[in-house]
């Protein structure tokens, strides 16, 4: 008989494992049960220097003039799906954050957006498929990879994106440290519901080497 200690010994391993998971372990990612989990690698007073590991998300796309309207649309098929328009019909938990893509554009050209869901660890490796709206939703795997994080407040809007986005992109451009360019990713961690302390990221994906010598 397997004692009930070992089986709990066996899940705190899994846990620290985990890429996907409980939420006390971040203080800023308070309102779901899990979330995404990185390592930290360093910090400045401009941004941090996180690693996080392969994941899979459930996400879709929107060609829009502004993040709002996309934001609409994709929020509403991926909540679907997440409600149990999945091949399972299961009912998914929420999980935070939830990532925009943010496309590099000029403010009155179009772009396409891509919302995504983080699925939580008990869907990670095998996720239910789509089943509505199946051209338009679809399962996205991220690879392990370095991003540099800049946190911010309040709202997170074209406005306060685009600001958080380039105080981090001049951060970054004058420690020279390389990022991937096109675009960049919007970290939300809050329910449209709460207005007080909100937690917000901006995210560039590290290219290369990582800016970190001498610092913590
Ligand atoms: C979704 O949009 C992203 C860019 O935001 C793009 O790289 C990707 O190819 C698109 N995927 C699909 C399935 O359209």
């Amino acid at each position: 008989m397997i004692s009930v200690s070992a089986v709990m010994v066996l899940m705190l391993a899994l846990t620290a494992e985990a890429t996907v998971g409980d939420s006390s372990q971040l203080d800023f990612c308070s309102e779901t049960n899990e979330c995404f989990l990185f390592d930290l690698i360093c910090k400045t007073d401009d941004y941090e220097v996180r690693h996080y590991k392969s994941v899979k998300w459930v996400s879709t796309n929107e060609t829009s003039f502004l993040m709002e309207f996309a934001a609409m649309k994709t929020f509403r098929r991926l909540y679907n799906y997440i409600q149990g328009a999945n091949e399972k019909g299961k009912k998914i938990e929420m999980t935070a954050p939830v990532v925009m893509r943010i496309p590099d554009k000029g403010f009155l050209q179009t772009g396409e957006y891509r919302m995504s869901f983080l699925l939580p660890a008990e869907y990670q490796a095998d996720p239910p498929k789509p089943i509505d709206n199946e051209d338009k939703v679809y399962i996205y795997e991220t690879k392990d990879m370095n991003v540099y994080v800049r946190s911010y407040g309040g709202w997170l809007t074209t406005i306060s994106d685009g600001s958080a986005a380039k105080s981090l992109s001049s951060a970054l451009d004058s420690a020279g440290a390389k990022y991937k360019k096109g675009g960049h990713d919007a970290a939300g961690y809050n329910s449209p519901m709460t207005l007080f302390q909100r937690h917000n990221e901006v995210w560039f994906e590290a290219d290369g080497e990582l800016p970190c010598t001498g610092l913590d």
